[in-house]
């Protein structure tokens, strides 16, 4: 029986009707007490959920306070008035004996699923905050989906290798944590950003297949969905292609959503290219759950807009279905000081109402109907539209508006997920000097029909490289990699290494190219980010058991600290204090 011990007959949240008449034994801490003269109520909670305990008034129950820690016997009864509102509602306890296990302070916080406590009370007493029942499911389905991981790459052959966590600092690697060495005064490992280089060296080590839930360490900026420790479900494999990979990595991120959701995910999954999703979305994770479309603007439209002055090289459109008494000019002078910094002039709104074109642009345009018609706007609806000189730039700034829009009319079903694989992202990107950088990592295959435009476009050169995209988030990203060791010398070059750059920085990898190195591509999922989506919060805090804030703090443990003198003389540290 499930969880029976010494202490225990039942888990609390599973008393039903079935157990009216038996005896049980049940721990748990006490939520609430109620005292109704003759008569004390307790709500005695556990991880499974709570039950009502009855005391009559002559049993020593007095010192028993919010969350102390009892052991109760007692007969399972029927309720005369049920509780809707509880599973176990249709029952109570009748109490017979009553232990004390453990007393408590006043907790800081009310351990309910609604809790009083703002963040900082929450993380400074997450032991706590973790009795709650959302945070108890939370960490649950956490757990779930990595063990459906682990069933999966059981299944298909995967072997789970772990690889080291005290590695070399990546080239370069401005977001490593250091680690010093005590015993090689001024030498420092780093914490692993990901096991990248390892997981390639186990290809060549002829292991085939590999996995690991990994966890990594950046030293970025935190936002909502990043924290400087998280956890990649990390895979490699050799002998497949780029389609073959994929569409095992589909069965894997299906079977997780079945058996955590209860949820069917049709596959293949939809595949969109970088291009077109930037083109559509304005962004390279969009979410898909609603349809907005970036459009094109059409000759009626930019026609208007050099007549009004405004053109750019490049101009856009994004129509909001029934969205004309939606879109207040409130909203709109909203949106125009969201877009102005990002570096558009402004927006122009075009009104279709009751088939005629209104909005201060209106008078520019000479063919209001051939403008409905060519951006499919019906009566009642409206457009966003923007124009400059970068095309991604705007693109990108679209992309947002979107998702201001999607809130706007409602339209985003909660309920929905939306999968997708973007391919096709460019091998590289240009940093502010315009030298070329990676846009993945510099191991990445190109496309072999873009081979031989790495000699002479390389910023066309597209990579064989995927992210995996549900409801916009950004769940998994992979590539498949060079094997050959003259590629990957020229990729180096063209990144600006010369010979004894490349030797000093990833000698010891490239040297493992020479010995027979499989065809090999692998991906990482974001635990953190699927266990997000599977219990639906938008703050990656929710998901990990103790996380830091964003001020990359760990209130629990009050990480980081200074550290004894002795300890940095130790390490050969000397701290400079700022003035
Ligand atoms: P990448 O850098 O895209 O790829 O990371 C893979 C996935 O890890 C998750 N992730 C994060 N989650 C929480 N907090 C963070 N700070 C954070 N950073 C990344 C994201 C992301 O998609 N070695 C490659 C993978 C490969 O090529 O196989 C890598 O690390 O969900």
């Amino acid at each position: 029986m499930n969880n029976v011990s010494y202490y225990r007959s039942h888990l609390n949240g599973q008393l039903r009707l079935r157990h009216v008449g038996e005896t049980v034994k049940l721990v748990g801490w006490v939520q609430r007490k109620r005292n109704l003269g003759s008569l004390i109520f307790l709500d005695l909670r556990d991880y499974s959920g709570i039950v009502q305990l009855m005391l009559d008034e002559k049993q020593q129950f007095a010192d028993v306070k919010h969350e102390y820690l009892i052991q109760v016997e007692g007969i399972v009864s029927r309720k005369d008035v049920p509780n809707p509102a509880l599973a176990t509602g249709d029952i109570e306890i009748k109490v017979q004996s009553l232990h004390i296990l453990n007393m408590s302070d006043v907790s800081p916080l009310i351990i309910d699923d609604v809790t009083d406590a703002g963040e900082d009370i929450r993380l400074k007493h997450r032991y706590l905050d973790l009795r709650r029942q959302p945070m108890q499911q939370t960490i649950r389905i956490r757990s779930k989906i990595m063990n459906v991981f682990h069933r999966f790459f059981e299944k298909h052959q995967f072997v789970n290798i772990e690889t080291p966590l005290l590695t070399l600092s990546t080239p370069g690697g401005a977001r490593d944590f250091l680690v010093p060495s005590r015993i090689h005064a001024g030498s420092f490992y780093a914490l692993p950003q990901s096991p990248q280089i390892y997981k390639q060296l186990l290809m060549i080590g002829g292991f085939d297949r590999y996995y690991q839930i990994a966890r990594c360490f950046r030293d970025e900026d935190l936002r909502a969905d990043r924290q400087p420790d998280f956890t990649q479900i990390d895979v490699e494999a050799s002998f497949l292609t780029q389609d073959e990979f994929l569409h095992l990595m589909e069965e894997a991120i299906a079977e997780v959503f079945l058996e955590v959701k209860g949820m069917t995910i049709s596959r293949p999954f939809v595949r969109l290219t970088y291009q077109e999703a930037m083109e559509s979305f304005g962004s390279d994770k969009p979410d898909l759950r609603f349809d907005l479309k970036i459009q094109e603007a059409p000759q009626p439209l930019l026609d208007a807009y050099q007549t009004a002055g405004f053109a750019g090289s490049y101009t856009r459109v994004l129509v909001l279905p029934a969205a004309l008494s939606l879109l207040t000019r409130k909203i709109l002078d909203e949106w125009t000081t969201f877009v102005k910094p990002l570096g558009l002039k402004g927006l122009v709104l075009l009104k279709n109402e009751q088939g005629t074109l209104t909005g201060s642009f209106a008078k520019f345009v000479q063919q209001p109907t051939e403008l409905f018609a060519a951006l499919s706007m019906k009566e009642g609806d409206v457009a966003i539209a923007a124009s400059h000189d970068d095309r991604l730039q705007l693109l990108a700034i679209l992309g947002l508006l979107r998702l201001k829009a999607a809130a706007l009319l409602n339209c985003v079903d909660i309920n929905n997920v939306a999968i997708a694989w973007m391919t096709d992202f460019p091998l590289f990107d240009k940093n502010e000097k315009g030298q070329l950088v990676s846009a993945h990592h510099p191991f990445t295959r190109p496309r072999d029909e873009d081979i031989p435009l790495l000699d002479t476009h390389p910023e066309r050169v597209i990579a064989q490289a995927y992210d995996l995209v549900i409801n916009g988030y950004e769940a998994g990203g992979g590539s498949m990699r060079i094997y050959d060791q003259a590629m990957q010398r020229r990729i180096f070059e063209l990144l600006g290494m010369d010979d004894q750059a490349i030797e000093r920085k990833f000698g010891w990898f490239i040297q493992a190219f020479h010995y027979g190195t499989p065809p090999h591509g692998g991906v990482a999922f974001g635990l953190d980010r699927l266990t997000m989506i599977l219990t639906g919060t938008d703050n990656i805090k929710d998901v990990i058991a103790f996380p830091k804030n964003l001020k990359m703090i760990g209130l629990l443990e009050g990480t980081p600290s200074p550290v004894e003198p002795e300890q940095l003389t130790d390490i050969h540290v000397e701290v400079k204090h700022e003035k």
